[in-house]
């Protein structure tokens, strides 16, 4: 009975911390300006052939989410450097970059990207809403280095025409 009790509690216990998990994701998106959404896994093949990242090169997410980008670009030969604001997609970006063995390629920031270091980077991701895009634009061609390739999935830069374009992802050059 004392086993059955044991197992049951552990059970429960598992189960509440999985919900306090969840709700805090959850709560944490809620607030930001620019909530988590994944890249699929289609959209990321455009994204790299654009970036056409060389080993050794540097490749900077803004908002790097659970590292998926940052996993392919280091999977290129970059080291890829992530800006992200939530501890638990952090956390998802380290753990998947150690199982992949690319932790010492990939290095993750919990922190604002609006802070970000980009004057390191050779390429640059962004995903973001339209509303935002104007700010980031702003950003990006005030920090990157000039011949910095950007690569946007969904909302184009709206002041800035890329070179070139397909199915939603956009390159620029600084
Ligand atoms: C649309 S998702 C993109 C995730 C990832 N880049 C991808 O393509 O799969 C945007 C991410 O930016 C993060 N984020 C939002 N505001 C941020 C900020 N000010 N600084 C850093 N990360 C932020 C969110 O937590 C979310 O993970």
């Amino acid at each position: 009975m004392a086993f059955l009790l044991t197992i049951l509690f552990i059970i429960v216990f598992i189960l509440l911390l999985f919900i306090v998990i969840l709700f805090f994701f959850f709560i944490f998106d809620l607030f930001l300006e620019l909530p988590y959404v994944g890249t699929k896994r289609k959209r990321i093949e455009t994204i790299m052939s654009f970036a056409a990242l060389k080993k050794g090169e540097t490749a900077v997410d803004l908002g790097s989410g659970d590292g998926r980008l940052l996993i392919s670009a280091a999977q290129k030969g970059a080291f890829a450097v992530g800006y992200e604001i939530n501890p638990l997609l952090v956390a998802i970006s380290s753990f998947h970059a150690k199982i992949k063995g690319l932790s010492d390629h990939i290095s993750v920031n919990k922190s604002s990207f609006w802070k970000a270091d980009l004057k390191i980077a050779d390429v640059v991701f962004v995903y973001a809403m339209r509303k935002t895009m104007p700010k980031l634009e702003k950003l990006v061609w005030e920090k990157c280095s000039k011949g910095t390739r950007v690569v946007v999935n969904t909302n184009p830069f709206p002041g800035k025409k890329p070179q070139k374009s397909k199915d939603g992802i956009y390159l620029y050059k600084v």
